[in-house]
C-alpha cells in the first residue's frame, strides 16, 4: 500500500512502528531493543584516532564489542592479549565496551556475538578502496551484516598505528596521537630495547 501523508495519527503510527520493527529485525537488534556492534582491528597500538571512533560509534548503539584481530604470520609492538590489555584500560570509563581478540573470520565473530553491525572508520578517501573491499567480501560472506563507516574528526584524520610506530621508534613525539596509557606502555617497550 502507497505511503498517504495524509493518514490518520493513529494510522501513520502503526506504519512507523512497522518499519522500526522490519529495521530491528534486519539489524538482529537483541530482543530488549539493545543494539550492540562490532569494531575490528588490529589496535596495534590504539590511537586517538580509534578512540574517537569509538566515542561517535557510542552514541548510535548502545554497546560495542573491540575485536583484536590475532594475526599469526605479523608480529606486532604489542601482542594481541597486551593490545586488548591496554585497550581495556583506556575505556575502564566505558561500561558498555567489552574488548575480546578473535581469529578466522571476522563473520563467525559476529554469528557468535549475535550482531550484524561492524563498525569502521574512515579518515580519508585513500581508505575508501581497502574498506570497500573488506565490506564486500563481509557481505558476499554474510549478506544480512551491515558496515558502518564513521568518519574520524579532522584532528585525528592523519592518525595511523603504523606512522604513530615509526614515529615513536625513532624518538618522536606521539604524545597528541595516542591516549596517554598507550604512551606509557610505548615508551615501556622503546627502554626495553634499547637496554638489549
Ligand atoms: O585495523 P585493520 O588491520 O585495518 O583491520 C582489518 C580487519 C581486522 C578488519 C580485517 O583484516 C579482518 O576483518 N580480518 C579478519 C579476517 C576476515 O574476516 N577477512 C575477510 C574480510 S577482509
Amino acid at each position: 500500500m502507497p505511503i498517504n501523508v495524509r493518514k490518520s495519527r493513529r494510522e501513520s503510527t502503526k506504519f512507523s512502528g512497522f518499519c522500526l520493527i522490519t529495521l530491528r529485525h534486519h539489524l538482529n537488534e537483541k530482543p530488549c531493543g539493545v543494539k550492540t556492534a562490532v569494531y575490528p582491528g588490529s589496535f596495534d597500538p590504539f590511537t586517538n584516532g580509534h578512540l574517537d571512533i569509538v566515542e561517535r560509534a557510542l552514541r548510535i548503539v548502545d554497546s560495542l564489542t573491540i575485536a583484536v584481530l590475532k594475526n599469526t604470520t605479523k608480529k606486532g609492538l604489542f601482542s594481541p592479549e597486551e593490545r586488548v590489555d591496554i585497550i581495556r584500560e583506556v575505556l575502564h570509563n566505558y561500561p558498555q565496551v567489552k574488548v575480546e581478540t578473535f581469529e578466522g573470520l571476522l563473520v563467525d565473530f559476529c554469528r557468535v556475538h549475535n550482531t550484524r553491525i561492524v563498525i569502521r572508520g574512515l579518515r580519508a578517501v585513500s581508505d575508501f578502496d581497502y574498506e570497500h573491499a573488506i565490506f564486500l567480501m563481509n557481505r558476499k560472506l554474510l549478506p544480512d551484516l551491515e558496515t558502518m563507516f564513521l568518519m574520524s574528526g579532522s584532528e585525528n584524520s592523519f592518525i595511523s598505528s603504523t606512522i604513530v610506530k615509526e614515529v615513536a621508534h625513532f624518538g618522536g613525539n606521539i604524545a597528541d596521537q595516542v591516549p596517554a596509557i598507550v604512551l606509557e606502555r610505548m615508551q615501556k617497550v622503546r627502554s626495553r630495547n634499547a637496554g638489549h
